[in-house]
């Protein structure tokens, strides 16, 4: 079994970035520049976006980070996005999600200037990803094919169940396999919760992803020998022995399953930190399509 390693992979992949941005000073030009915008206090928000924005200092891009109260209103937190949209010096932005209930989420990733929108989340950029066209594909599928990728994982003619079908994972995961591309070519079916004889179907899986935000959902008995598992979920579970009082669970019974996996992710340290990496990647991306 190999274990599919997203530390080390994001890690790798930081490094690339960090030497593309080192070539960008030699040349005298202005570095990327990535802003996130956050609204209240969230606790893990607040980490997710501290993380981006160290992620940003790592690799010499330049950020900036919008805190804004919890009692904003939708038409401050608009003006906000405009601002971003029409600042030249901002490559790309994202606001972190979720907000507040009194502001609807949709009217203001629609407000993203989808040439700034690195998260992919715009219908735009979703839209595009269906057409095979070039967009900003969002974090987390284009971590996986990533690591599908540098882990050399035969994907053609496989067959893929994704479980999970979530406008951020699940369904444009189920688009990029399908695509004629790198990591692609697969043939692809979308389980979710209203899938009849859901194990009689993950049994046939070459890659099982699951998405599906159930903690330990996959079984040993779900998965056929040698498949490939990529565990996408991240739910904390309340556990008086770590510091926290809570411990990152994935949607895989990851003790059964390795046994029987030829490659798995980790939870925590497989998907997970893939994400930030890739949102610095697309954000390198909406610079050079910028400039
Ligand atoms: N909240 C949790 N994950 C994400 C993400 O990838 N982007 C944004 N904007 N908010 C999030």
């Amino acid at each position: 079994m190999i274990l599919i390693d997203g530390r080390q992979t994001s890690a790798k992949i930081k490094e690339e970035i960090a030497a593309t941005v080192s070539q960008i000073k030699q040349q005298n030009q202005r570095v990327p520049h990535l802003a996130a915008v956050l609204v209240g206090m969230d606790g893990a928000s607040m980490t997710y976006v501290g993380a981006k924005v160290r992620a940003c200092e790592f690799v010499g891009f330049d950020s900036t980070l919008i805190e804004l109260p919890e009692d904003t209103s939708e038409r401050e937190l608009l003006n906000q996005i405009k601002a971003l949209n029409n600042n030249p010096d901002i490559d790309g932005f994202i606001v972190q999600l979720p907000l507040p209930n009194h502001i609807d989420d949709q009217k203001i990733l629609m407000t993203i200037a989808p040439h700034k929108d690195v998260d992919g989340f715009h219908p735009v950029n979703v839209g595009r990803l269906t057409l095979d066209l070039p967009t900003f594909i969002s974090a987390t599928p284009y971590g996986i094919m990533e690591l599908l990728e540098r882990y050399d994982i035969p994907t053609s003619g496989k067959h893929v169940v994704v479980i999970g079908r979530s406008h951020i994972v699940g369904r444009p995961m189920s688009i990029l396999m399908s695509q004629k591309r790198k990591a692609g070519n697969a043939t692809v079916t979308i389980a979710h919760s209203r899938t009849e004889n859901l194990a009689a179907i993950t049994k046939q899986a070459d890659i099982v992803i699951a998405a599906l935000g159930i903690p330990e959902f996959l079984t040993a008995e779900m998965v056929k020998e040698n498949a490939v598992i990529i565990d996408v979920g991240i739910t904390r579970v309340p556990d008086t022995s770590k510091k926290k009082g809570y411990r990152i669970v994935g949607d895989v019974d990851f003790q059964s399953v390795s046994k029987k996996a030829s490659h798995i992710t980790p939870v925590p340290g497989g998907v997970g930190p893939m994400t930030i990496a890739m949102l610095l990647k697309n954000n390198l991306l909406a610079y050079h399509r910028n400039l």
